[in-house]
C-alpha cells in the first residue's frame, strides 16, 4: 500500500442545490454551459441552472453526444474561446462531463485536441470545470478521468489530468428521476464493474479498500433488487455509490484491472454500444477464462458480497450475470451488431491504443481477448 491522495472537487448534494452554483462560481468570469442532446430542457435541470445563473454572463453550447465526439467538442472549443468563455460548467451525464474535460484541457492549445488523448500533448493550463450531474454512474464528476471518441476513426480513448477534475460538482438525485430504465441499469451496473476492477485482482491485504468496495457492490445489488420500487432514497444511494466506486478512494494502492473498461471502450467506440453494456457482456466472460488466477478474490466476493458458500468461483460469475439480467441487459453482442469483422477490428485497436498483455498481471493477451469475444458474440 503507497499512494498520495488529493480528490480537490468540492460535493453539494442533495434535493435543490442547483441554485449553490450562484454562489460557488465566481461572478467576473464568463461562463460557457455545456450540455448534452436536450434532455435538461424536458426535466427543468436547464431552468434550474438558468436561475442559479441569472447573475453571470453565460453561453451555452449543446449538442455533447452519449459517447462525446472530438468533433463536436472541437466546436465547442472554438465556441466558447469566441465568447471569451473562462469558466466551463458541464450539465448532463458522464459524457457531458468527459467532454468538458476535453474542451477544458484542449482550451489553450492551438494544436490538434486528439493530441491529448494520444499522448502527444498535456495541458498545463486550463480553465476551471463546475459540474451538475444529471446521471449517475461514470464518477466523472469527482474524478480526472474522460473518455472520448474520434468519429473519424471511431476510436475511443480516454485521457487523465489533474486540471480535469472539477471544482465542484451538483448532485441531486431529484434529477434522476427523468432517466429511464436503460440508463439507470446502465448506472447501477457502470458502478458495479467500477468496483470491480479496483476489487477483482488477486489478495493484498487492504482492507479498507476491499472492505469498502464489498460495500459499495452489496449496495448495488440491493438496489438491483428494488428496481421496480424506486423511491427518493434509493436514487440518492445510486446517485452516490456511483461517486465513490469511482471516485478515486476504492482503488488506493491496491492492484486494478481495467482490462474489461478497455476491451468495451473498443466496442462503444466500433458500433456505438451503450459504456455500460458493454461491460455486462464482456465482464463475465474474462472473469471466466481467468478464473483460476482470480479465483481467491471471486470466491471472496461470493462470500462477502453474495453471502454463497462456494467453492468454484463460475458460481459467483453466474450470480454477476444473473444481476445483470434481472436489470433486462442483453449479455451477447449480436444482440448489437453481426459484423463478421468484429474481433479482427477489436484485436487491431487494442494494439493500436497499447493494450498488449494488459490487465493487473499482464495476463489478457491476445489469445485470452479472442476467447472471451469468442464467447461473449
Ligand atoms: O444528451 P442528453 O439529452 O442529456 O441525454 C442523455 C443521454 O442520451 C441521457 N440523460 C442524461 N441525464 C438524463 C438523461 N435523460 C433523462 N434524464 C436525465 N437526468 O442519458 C443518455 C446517456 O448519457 P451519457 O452521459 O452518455 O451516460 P453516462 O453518464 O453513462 O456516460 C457514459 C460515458 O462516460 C464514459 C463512457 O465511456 C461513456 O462515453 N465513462 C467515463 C468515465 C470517467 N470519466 O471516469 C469512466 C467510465 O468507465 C466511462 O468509460
Ligand atoms: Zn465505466
Amino acid at each position: 500500500m503507497e499512494f498520495s491522495y488529493q480528490n480537490p472537487t468540492l460535493i453539494e448534494f442533495g434535493k435543490g442545490k442547483i441554485a449553490r452554483i450562484k454562489d460557488l462560481i465566481p461572478k467576473e468570469k464568463t461562463i460557457l454551459m455545456v450540455y448534452g442532446g436536450g434532455s435538461i430542457k424536458k426535466n427543468g435541470v436547464y431552468d434550474q441552472v438558468k436561475e442559479a445563473l441569472a447573475g453571470h454572463t453565460w453561453f451555452e453550447f449543446g449538442g455533447v453526444e452519449p459517447n462525446p465526439t472530438k468533433e463536436t467538442l472541437d466546436k465547442a472549443v472554438v465556441f466558447g474561446r469566441e465568447k471569451g468563455a473562462d469558466y466551463i460548467l458541464a450539465v448532463g451525464g458522464g459524457s457531458v462531463l468527459d467532454g468538458c474535460k476535453y474542451i477544458a484541457n484542449a482550451y489553450y492549445y492551438e494544436g490538434d485536441g486528439w493530441d491529448i488523448l494520444e499522448g502527444k500533448y498535456t495541458a498545463s493550463q486550463a480553465p476551471q470545470i463546475g459540474a451538475v450531474l444529471t446521471l449517475a454512474a461514470t464518477g466523472s464528476e469527482s474524478n480526472s478521468g474522460s473518455v472520448i471518441t474520434k468519429a473519424a476513426t471511431k476510436e475511443k480513448r480516454f485521457f487523465h489530468s489533474k486540471l480535469s477534475y472539477p471544482q465542484f460538482c451538483v448532485l441531486d438525485p431529484d434529477v434522476l428521476k427523468s432517466l429511464d430504465e436503460r440508463q439507470l441499469a446502465n448506472g447501477i451496473i457502470d458502478s458495479f464493474v467500477h468496483t470491480c476492477e479496483q476489487y477483482l485482482t488477486y489478495s493484498h491485504g487492504a482492507m479498507a479498500q476491499d472492505y469498502y468496495s464489498e460495500g459499495i457492490l452489496k449496495a448495488l445489488a440491493g438496489l438491483a433488487q428494488t428496481f421496480d420500487k424506486r423511491d427518493d432514497l434509493w436514487y440518492a444511494n445510486l446517485m452516490w455509490l456511483a461517486n465513490q466506486a469511482l471516485n478515486g478512494l476504492i482503488g488506493l494502492g491496491v492492484p486494478q484491472d481495467w482490462a474489461t473498461h478497455y476491451i468495451g471502450h473498443e466496442l462503444s467506440g466500433l458500433y456505438g454500444i451503450d459504456h455500460a453494456r458493454t461491460l455486462a457482456i464482456i465482464q463475465p466472460n474474462l472473469l471466466r477464462v481467468l478464473a483460476d488466477d482470480k479465483k481467491e478474490k471471486l470466491l471472496q466476493m461470493g462470500k462477502n458480497v453474495f453471502y454463497m458458500d462456494v467453492k468454484d468461483p463460475e458460481e459467483v460469475i453466474k450470480k454477476i450475470e444473473e444481476l445483470y439480467s434481472s436489470l433486462h441487459v442483453k449479455l451477447k453482442l449480436s444482440s448489437y451488431t453481426d459484423d463478421k469483422e468484429l474481433q479482427s477490428k477489436v484485436l487491431f485497436l487494442l494494439e493500436k491504443h497499447g493494450f498488449v498483455d494488459f490487465g493487473d498481471r499482464g495476463l489478457v493477451s491476445k489469445e485470452v481477448v479472442e476467447k472471451i469475444l469468442d464467447m461473449s458474440l
